[in-house]
């Protein structure tokens, strides 16, 4: 089904909203739970068509799983050894999260299974995770250039490894910590730069010991997990939309509720910050391991700014967002070191570059980022090509412009932002989904 999304200019952000769950955490709790003993109770969970991914392919692996009802999901965890041989292919949908921490996961399985994804999906390089879980003793198989299907074969055992990352990913990372759960021995990930840590706290919810420090974390294999109750924070990546939003917008004032602020995750804060935004983090708590905060956006005057790059990982999924912080800044905005984004949902420097040049804004592409000059942009019709962050990213983008921004192909904000139309309404955005 294709969906086009259609934002009148002007309109400003007020009230109070909740985004949906976390995407992260949401994956994490259905694969943990899976294998946990007991039942594991979760609130928050995002109903959004990754996560789904994930849930539906626990169910074809056995597990047996209540909901989602309003958020409200029970993980019938069968152990560390519960998990059945699929009848079919494993789908994983747009999902990158879920491809990579499941060939984690199920390497280690005594049972051969195929993984596979959308058109998106089938392009992003999966060789990140074969190459280290192969010289773990995994039989893993891509297709030629490294991408999806995956074919796994069932082993008797893996052996742990000590592996350093060359790429900063905390998919990678967490594939190798679930392989580690089960293998011979300890497996270590150091990792080039800090990455998310939902993983290594989750694990420790589950009462299974990580051992972390010094940009490395280790798991030894051969524990169990017992069965937890999580409660999953608003996801920061899509709160990021609003936080821009309400940044750039004069007169705005929002307050997005109960968002997980993990420092691992709040890279857009501190950019945002760098480039003179005004956000409060009022009522700091910690739920479930995760620290979680309402976050207080007004409007204030940005400035471009050099990014630093040691917060590129920590805001990897923010940038098509910023760019547009970027466009609406006084100044040039440089991004370098963020070549990733070249290989998630879509090629997020060329598409967000395609579309900031077809709005009229200045934005020139770099292999690794982007340099964005600030000034007044028109309107226009842009595509997203498939990727939900670039199509709500430019949904935000209207707030400024002179004229109506059409933008094409935005199914897939359902991926990570189910009801995304309507609460951006709520908040004073003028979009229509046709
Ligand atoms: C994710 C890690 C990030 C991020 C993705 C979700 C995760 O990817 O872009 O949306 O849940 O571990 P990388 O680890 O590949 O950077």
């Amino acid at each position: 089904m294709s969906v086009t999304y259609r934002v009148e200019s002007g309109g400003v952000l007020s009230g109070r909203i909740r985004v949906p769950g976390d995407k992260s955490i949401s994956h994490r709790a259905i694969m943990l739970g899976s294998i946990a003993e007991g039942t594991t109770r979760v609130s928050g969970f995002l109903e959004g068509e990754d996560a789904l991914a994930t849930m539906n392919v626990f169910r074809a692996l056995g597990v047996c799983i209540d909901g989602p009802e309003q958020g409200i999901v029970a993980i019938h965890g069968g152990g560390m050894r519960g998990l059945k041989a699929p009848h079919g292919v494993l789908d994983c949908g747009n999902s990158g999260t879920s491809m990579r921490l499941l060939a984690g996961l199920l390497a280690a399985q005594p049972f051969d299974c195929e993984l596979t994804g959308d058109a998106s999906l089938r392009r992003r390089p999966m060789k990140r995770v074969a190459e280290p879980l192969v010289l773990m003793g995994a039989c893993i198989g891509t297709a030629a250039g490294g991408t999806p299907p995956l074919r796994i074969h069932g082993v008797p055992e893996l052996h742990g490894i000590d592996y350093v990352m060359p790429v900063a990913s905390a998919q990678v990372k967490s594939a190798l910590l679930l392989a580690g759960l089960y293998a011979r021995g300890r497996t270590c990930v150091t990792e080039p730069a800090p990455t998310r840590d939902h993983s290594e706290r989750m694990l420790a919810a589950f009462g299974y010991p990580v051992e972390r420090g010094g940009g490395r974390v280790c798991v030894a294999g051969g524990g169990t997990l017992r069965a937890t109750v999580i409660e999953v924070p608003a996801d920061i990546s899509s709160a990021a939309f609003f936080m821009v939003g309400a940044s750039i917008t004069p007169g705005a004032d929002l307050v997005l509720e109960h968002v997980g602020v993990n420092p691992t995750r709040i890279g857009v804060i501190e950019i945002l910050r760098l480039m003179g935004a005004d956000l409060e983090l009022m009522h700091p708590r910690e739920i479930g391991g995760e620290p979680v905060a309402d976050i207080r956006v007004r409007h204030a005057p940005l400035k471009g700014i050099e990014i630093p790059r040691e917060l590129v990982p920590l805001a990897i999924d923010e940038f098509p967002v910023l760019f547009v912080a970027a466009a609406n800044a006084e100044g040039t905005t440089v991004l370098t070191g963020a070549e990733e984004l070249r290989v998630k949902e879509s090629d997020r420097i060329q598409v967000m570059a395609d579309g900031l040049a077809a709005l009229g804004a200045e934005a020139q592409p770099t292999p690794d980022g982007m340099r964005v000059h600030g000034g007044p942009y028109r309107g226009g019709e842009v595509g997203s090509h498939g990727d939900h962050r670039i199509a709500m990213a430019f949904a935000v983008a209207a707030l400024r412009a002179a004229e109506p921004i059409t933008i094409r192909d935005c199914a897939n904000v359902a991926t990570s932002f189910p009801g995304f139309v309507e609460l951006a309404r709520t908040a004073g955005l003028r979009i229509r989904a046709l």
